[in-house]
């Protein structure tokens, strides 16, 4: 409602539905934000620039409702991608955690030869 979002996943997370997402990211996300979400994709290279970064705090803050508005609706210089079935949107947005997690996972969460080879907390 108005600038108030809902957060949460309403399907559940689980291996199947982040596979799900990954796919459905790589076809119809990644070329503009890059694999790894960075907003690095080959269009960049085209002249597309602006393709935000998951990895910005304001991404990792934001609520998965704004996100799966922003798939629906677009944003700004980027187009609606309603066509995507509401499941895969729900996929997509867990993957996108997914990749944010990656890029700034917590040391507890990291195995202990990585996280003593790590510099940041
Ligand atoms: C054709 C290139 C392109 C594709 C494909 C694309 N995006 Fe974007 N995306 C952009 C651009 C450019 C922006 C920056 C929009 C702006 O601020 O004007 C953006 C912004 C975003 C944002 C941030 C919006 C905000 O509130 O600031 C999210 C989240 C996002 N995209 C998710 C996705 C997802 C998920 C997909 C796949 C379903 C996707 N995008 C596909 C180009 C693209």
């Amino acid at each position: 409602m108005g600038n108030m979002w809902g957060t949460g996943i309403p399907v559940t997370v689980d291996e199947k539905l982040l596979a799900r997402g990954q796919e459905r990211y790589q076809i119809n996300c990644q070329v503009c934000h890059g694999a790894t979400g960075a907003g690095n994709g080959i269009t960049a290279q085209y002249g597309l620039v602006g393709a935000a970064s998951y990895h910005l705090d304001k991404y990792r803050e934001m609520a998965d409702g704004e996100i799966f508005n922003t798939i629906t609706h677009g944003k700004g210089q980027m187009g609606p991608y309603h066509h995507i079935d509401v499941n895969d949107r729900w996929a997509i947005i867990a993957y996108i955690r997914a990749l944010q997690l990656a890029q700034n996972a917590p040391s507890k969460l990291l195995p202990p030869e990585v996280a003593k080879a790590s510099t940041k907390p």
